[in-house]
């Protein structure tokens, strides 16, 4: 059977971000024998001007479409910003609305807060941002995830055990959707 690739995203650029520590959790419970790539550059990316939106565009934006190509499935582990998507993911991905690298791209979403909501705003707006770029958010494959900061231990594990039930949910979802793609 063929490795599958993911891409893995964190829509914040802090140090010690808990989306950040959760996706590199999640991360670890993917079986060894698949490929992860944890994108790194996005505070790389220039902002996004359409005049630039060109074919050879500049180097950290060629590097992101040629992750985002090479994936076959990503998954995307963010906060939410004054009820939105953090401006460096929503960067990102106005990058490659046009290229198309997410259409038909299996996708899996989680949104992470201390707050009690989980940050479920940034989650659906996120939601609508993909599905405008006909990417394939994979049935199954959301999560809203609250008290983030209760939820990881020392060692970036998760000692929810909710939690550690609804990623492995989700990652089932999202690899079964891979799957399907790649016998199809
Ligand atoms: C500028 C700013 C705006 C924020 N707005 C929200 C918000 O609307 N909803 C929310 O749940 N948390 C909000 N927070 C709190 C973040 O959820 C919290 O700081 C979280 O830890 C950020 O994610 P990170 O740890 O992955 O960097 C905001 C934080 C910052 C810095």
């Amino acid at each position: 059977m063929n490795t599958v690739n993911i891409l893995a995203i964190s829509g914040s650029l802090r140090g010690q971000s808990l989306n950040s520590t959760l996706l590199r959790a999640v991360i670890s419970m993917i079986p060894s024998q698949e490929t992860v790539v944890n994108y790194s550059e996005m505070a790389q990316l220039p902002h996004f001007n359409p005049d630039l939106d060109i074919d050879d565009a500049d180097t950290a934006v060629a590097n992101w479409r040629r992750l985002l190509k090479e994936a076959n499935g990503v998954l995307i582990c963010t906060p939410e910003y004054a009820k939105g998507v953090p401006g460096s993911l929503k960067n990102a991905l106005d990058w490659v609305v046009s290229s198309g690298e997410f259409v038909s791209k299996p996708v899996a979403v989680i949104s992470a807060s201390p707050h009690p909501d989980g940050g479920s705003t940034a989650n659906n707006s996120l939601l609508g941002t993909l599905a405008m770029m006909s990417a394939s958010v994979v049935e199954g494959g959301t999560l809203t995830v609250p008290f983030i900061n209760q939820k990881l231990g020392s060692n970036e594990e998760i000692i929810d055990s909710e939690l550690r039930l609804n990623i492995e949910n989700l990652l089932n979802a999202l690899f079964q959707e891979i799957n399907n793609n790649v016998v199809s």
